[in-house]
């Protein structure tokens, strides 16, 4: 008991640590990259960049960015479209903070394909909504987890992408909370899977059972943490960046004697992996995450913790019969999922565990592709910005690809 207590204790010790960074200043920022958006920081690697803004149905508001062309191919008609769906407290800056010769986004473009970065509500590009504001109407405006993101989100972004573009089909990488997404979507708008050309999950997350973070730390708390989580009003998780920021030019500062320990303690949500660090990239990568999520969100990952189902959002029993008219909230349908699927999964992942995965594998209908990235020590942020990507994932992808 008492280590239960213990536990919760820290996890929520965690979860207010960051939430509440929002007061601090970042009186050290130097990093150039770490201050510019995703549009300037793909402008200035001499990429094209477009902006557009996708509405969903329930009304928020999320800014997509797109590159159309890399350096090898020009604009032309017909061009592969590919959609990439960043994970939780991510944006589309994951997909290209690497930089030019590794960021996949430009590895992708380069290989002449149109490349269209997602991001999901409530993030840094994504808190706005027709008729709530993020801060005002927060308890509405922030009361979604990954179930809404797969319901209203990801349907609106393809519906606009295969418009907009004029093409039939697309290609999906999804990273972490980009494949929950995509598992809820399919599962329960199952029209949506004809469109997709090849499903390329990263890091992919679906049942949490064996999941190793604080994310798992907040599980026996369970409905309660999001109770006395709104008591402080932090209905979003992670308001800001200005804790990070201060961290990264800091402690994460390029030329700090202490840059593993920066790694150590940043990366604790999401696993460690030294070897492929890269160091140098630090004050940038945290100039642009944590991007912002919905306390929900997390709370929806530590439910299946405790489950060990993969299921929407249990609201508790009096919730759950109101909205589902069942005791215990429905699972999601895996069978539904008839997409083309390729899992890449990291034998270091916390987050993405190979039991789980496994699991989930066995119950996909189309699985094309089980592949273990050949790294012992590969985590779950690695599949973003690890030294060697463009080896390790970013070709991997791009090969597999090409069958479909
Ligand atoms: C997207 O929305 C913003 C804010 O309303 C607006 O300034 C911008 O022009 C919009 N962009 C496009 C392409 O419609
Ligand atoms: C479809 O895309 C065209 C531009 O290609 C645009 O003019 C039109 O408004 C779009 N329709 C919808 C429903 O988004
Ligand atoms: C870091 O070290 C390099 C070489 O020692 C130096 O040129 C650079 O100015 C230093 N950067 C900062 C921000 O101190």
């Amino acid at each position: 008991m008492q280590q239960k207590i213990a536990t919760v204790l820290l996890g929520l010790l965690w979860l207010v640590a960051l939430a509440s960074s929002k007061s601090l200043s970042n009186p050290l920022a130097d990093n150039e990259d770490a201050k510019l958006t995703v549009p300037e920081l793909i402008v200035k690697y001499g990429y094209p960049v477009e902006i557009h803004n996708v509405t969903t149905s329930d009304g928020y508001i999320k800014e997509v960015h797109r590159i159309p062309y890399g350096k090898r191919c020009g604009p032309a008609e017909g061009k592969k479209v590919i959609w990439l769906q960043h994970g939780l407290l991510g944006d589309s800056s994951n997909w290209i903070v690497a930089g030019p010769e590794k960021g996949l986004a430009y590895n992708l473009a380069d290989e002449c394909y149109d490349v269209w970065m997602g991001n999901y509500r409530g993030n840094t590009y994504s808190k706005r909504h027709v008729s709530l504001d993020p801060v005002a109407d927060k308890e509405q405006f922030w009361s979604f987890s990954w179930n809404e993101m797969g319901l209203f989100d990801l349907p609106a972004d393809f519906d606009y992408v295969l418009n907009f573009t004029g093409t039939d089909g697309l290609y999906y990488v999804g990273h972490s909370m980009g494949t929950t997404g995509f598992w809820v979507c399919m599962s329960e708008h199952p029209e949506y899977n004809a469109k997709i050309k090849l499903m390329s999950a990263y890091a992919p997350v679906s049942y949490t059972q064996h999941m190793i973070s604080p994310i798992a730390l907040i599980a026996p708390f369970n409905g309660e943490v999001e109770w006395l989580l709104a008591m402080f009003g932090l209905y979003e998780f992670l308001p800001s960046n200005a804790f990070m920021d201060l961290i990264g030019q800091t402690v994460c500062h390029q030329n700090s004697t202490i840059k593993d320990i920066c790694s150590n303690v940043l990366f604790l949500v999401a696993g460690f992996d030294s070897d492929q660090m890269d160091a140098d990239l630090m004050p940038t990568i945290m100039g642009h995450v944590p991007a912002g999520a919905s306390v929900r969100s997390l709370v929806h990952y530590a439910q299946g913790v405790i489950s060990g189902l993969f299921r929407k959002y249990d609201f508790g029993r009096a919730g759950n019969l109101e909205i589902y008219g069942q005791v215990d909230p429905p699972e999601y349908d895996i069978s539904k999922i008839t997409a083309p699927v390729a899992l890449y999964w990291g034998e270091n992942d916390w987050l993405g565990v190979k039991s789980d995965v496994y699991r989930l594998a066995e119950q996909l209908p189309n699985i094309q592709r089980k592949y273990r990235i050949d790294h012992d020590k590969y985590n779950h942020l690695d599949f973003l910005w690890a030294k060697d990507n463009v080896q390790l994932i970013n070709q991997q992808t791009i090969e597999f690809m090409k069958n479909f």
